[in-house]
């Protein structure tokens, strides 16, 4: 576990990067259940970007300290401190909040996994959705409760949710602001699985390993390909799509050219059912 002082910090997150290359990535105000606040917006920004530049890490995991994933937007820094001051000074703090929590982790360059520990509430959806994956408690506590503070979902909640639940589930929570579990959440999958608590760090471990094990370039390419092309035409689709495949090809030639020889000529393994073995093994 890497504690070198030239990890990003911050008073409101905490960084680790561990001897997986995975770099632990919290929400760090546990005693306001990582509510979301400006400051914290700026330092997750700067913080991803530092890891983003960093060789000693392959994939970043958001989780958050203490019993909470994020309580959300912060009531009191982010919303009631913002009232009456110039629009202008609402539109940079909004924007220093969507600039990490959808725009840098959507086109993020290595693969992200969000792991939710405990409460999840309103703005936090927007992170958890933008993260390639998610893998969460099964004990802990989602909600839309923003209709039960007597507003209307702010952020970009409602886009991220259209983005991964079904419209049925969507508008049921959005409208009534109920809770849910983290099986819930797997069951209309806001995230790919619910873990019991005690094997949630330790399953987002073995997610992560499975992802290293593979080319960052082609992992990297896949991940930016399906994000981007399905809201284009077929046309543009097709152009993108053989253009982050030959990136792949041309950043790591090695991948697939001992891809096809491992299979085709050597035999030694088999592209449906594993990965071939790279040089270090
Ligand atoms: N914004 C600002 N402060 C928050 C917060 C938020 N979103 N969520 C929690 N806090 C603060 C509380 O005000 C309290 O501060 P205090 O110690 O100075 O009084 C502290 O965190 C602990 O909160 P508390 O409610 O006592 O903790 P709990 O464990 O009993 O309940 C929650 C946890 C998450 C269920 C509850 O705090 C809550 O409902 N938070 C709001 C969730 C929400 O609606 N978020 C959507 C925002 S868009």
């Amino acid at each position: 576990m890497s504690t070198e002082s030239d990890l990003p910090q911050g008073e409101t997150i905490r960084v680790e990067i561990d001897d997986n290359r995975i770099a632990w990535l919290y929400f760090d105000r546990p005693e306001k259940r990582n509510a979301m606040n400006p400051t914290l917006n700026r330092e997750m920004f700067a913080a991803l970007d530092a890891l983003e530049d960093d060789d000693r890490v392959a994939v970043v995991v958001l989780t958050g300290t203490g019993d909470s994933f994020s309580a959300g937007m912060d009531l009191k820094e982010y919303f009631r401190e913002t009232d009456g001051k110039p629009r202008s000074v609402q539109h940079r703090v909004r924007g220093e909040g969507t600039n990490w929590q959808y725009r840098k982790l959507l086109n993020y360059a290595k693969p992200t996994i969000a792991m939710v520990n405990g409460w999840c509430f309103g703005g936090a959806f927007v992170p958890l959705v933008s993260c390639d994956l998610a893998l969460a408690s099964e004990d802990a506590t989602f909600g839309l409760s923003e209709v039960n503070w007597g507003v209307t979902p702010g952020n970009l909640v409602t886009r991220a949710l259209a983005e991964t639940i079904p419209t049925r589930d969507a508008m049921f929570y959005i409208m009534t602001g109920q809770h849910f579990d983290g099986q819930k959440a797997a069951d209309m999958r806001l995230v790919n699985e619910a873990v019991p608590a005690d094997q949630l760090r330790q399953r987002t471990i073995d997610l992560a390993l499975q992802l290293t094990s593979l080319s960052q370039w082609v992992v990297r390419g896949a991940k930016m390909g399906f994000r981007h092309s399905r809201l284009m035409s077929w046309e543009a689709a097709e152009d993108y799509l053989y253009a982050k495949h030959d990136q792949a090809i041309l950043f790591d030639k090695d991948a697939r050219e001992q891809g096809m020889t491992q299979f085709l000529d050597d035999k030694t393994y088999r592209p449906g059912l594993g990965t071939y073995a790279t040089s270090a093994e």
